[in-house]
């Protein structure tokens, strides 16, 4: 055991040698750190990512890259705390309640309508269009794709339920036959896909890790030509504001760049739109959470802490946050 270890490690400083030398190729190099990344997420050892950073520090953009993937870094997250995670919850044990607390409400984040617009004007082809939500939901989105353009419809989450609510929308809105539901982790699923047209991320928040590592993966999954979308929230970068997994606006744009994708399109969510939105979620939320905290009086704090983290993050959003839907291609 200790051997492969050791191994790695050599192999690694190996791959780190090669990356600070200044004269190779900017290409090769970003191939290889790419690379480099996504093995980083498959080895577990805090020996080799210090390592790994340590070194690195000889090369200042390399090494905010790593830097960036540890921070942001969710791969290390049971299912359950990444779940939680994206729902903005602080604790796991929250898990097996998620379904009531959001059983009044189909889509949990992302517009249905901004997708299927950035798609319309995004994708002149029509027929033959594969389409893969990562972290679907009750697959608000993907049925609405199926209806409106016929797509192949795929969509990925976690939790069982969702997943079933997500197979009954299909039956109820008559595309059952083109949008499939399957019950995953999106941190593995995403590896078992290729040539896709579009990949939607809707509201997930860092699941796969920072957007370098995010795209990076992602680019091996969509076609050359095809698209990624991400429904995401950024910090402005004259804001003093930080947040342990919101970046800021300057990091995004970097990242994107390296990871040789580039932005072209972005619909803003408006400051009013974010303030409607959620003062009709968290009463919703909180209504559920009260009856959570009646029936299981010993769990009240875990439901209450929910309740004040979902009032945070909601004051934060078009505040602190600026909210948008990205729609991202490789450059040619
Ligand atoms: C805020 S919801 C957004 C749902 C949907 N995209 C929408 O906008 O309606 C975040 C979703 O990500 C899912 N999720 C988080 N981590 C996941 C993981 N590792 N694997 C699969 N699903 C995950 C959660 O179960 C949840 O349904």
């Amino acid at each position: 055991m200790r051997k492969v270890k050791t191994k790695k490690l050599f192999l690694l400083f190996r791959i780190v040698y090669i990356l600070d030398r200044p004269l190779i190729k900017q290409g090769f190099r970003d191939r290889l750190l790419k690379t480099t990344v996504s093995w980083l997420s498959i080895i577990d050892s805090g020996i080799q990512l210090t390592a790994f950073k340590w070194q690195l520090l000889l090369n200042k953009q390399d090494a905010q890259h790593v830097w960036g993937f540890c921070e942001m870094s969710n791969l290390k997250r049971t299912l359950e705390e990444s779940v939680v995670r994206a729902m903005d919850g602080r604790d796991k044990e929250l898990f097996p309640f998620l379904p009531y607390i959001f059983q009044d409400m189909w889509e949990l984040g992302t517009s249905p309508e901004t997708v299927t617009g950035l798609i319309r004007k995004h994708l002149t082809k029509r027929s033959g269009v594969s389409f893969l939500d990562l972290g679907c939901g009750k697959g608000a989105v993907s049925v609405k794709v199926a209806k409106e353009f016929g797509y192949k419809c795929l969509g990925v989450d976690a939790v069982e339920e969702f997943i079933k609510e997500a197979r009954r929308k299909a039956e109820e809105f008559e595309v059952s036959d083109i949008c499939k539901f399957k019950k995953g982790d999106i941190r593995e699923e995403v590896k078992g896909y290729k040539d896709l047209d579009i990949v939607l991320l809707g509201s997930i928040g860092p699941v796969l890790g920072d957007y370098f590592s995010t795209l990076t993966a992602l680019s091996e999954v969509v076609k050359r030509d095809g698209i990624v979308i991400i429904d995401d929230g950024c910090i402005e970068d004259s804001s003093d504001f930080t947040h342990n997994s919101v970046q800021k606006r300057i990091d995004v744009t970097r990242q994107i760049r390296d990871s040789g994708m580039m932005v072209v399109d972005e619909v803003f969510v408006s400051r009013e739109e974010i303030e409607g939105t959620e003062k009709g979620i968290f009463s919703k939320i909180s209504r559920r959470c009260l009856e959570l905290a009646e029936k299981y009086p010993d769990k009240m704090e875990l439901f209450m802490d929910y309740v004040e983290s979902q009032k945070e993050e909601g004051a934060l959003l078009g505040n602190e946050i600026i909210c948008s839907t990205m729609v991202l291609r490789e450059k040619m």
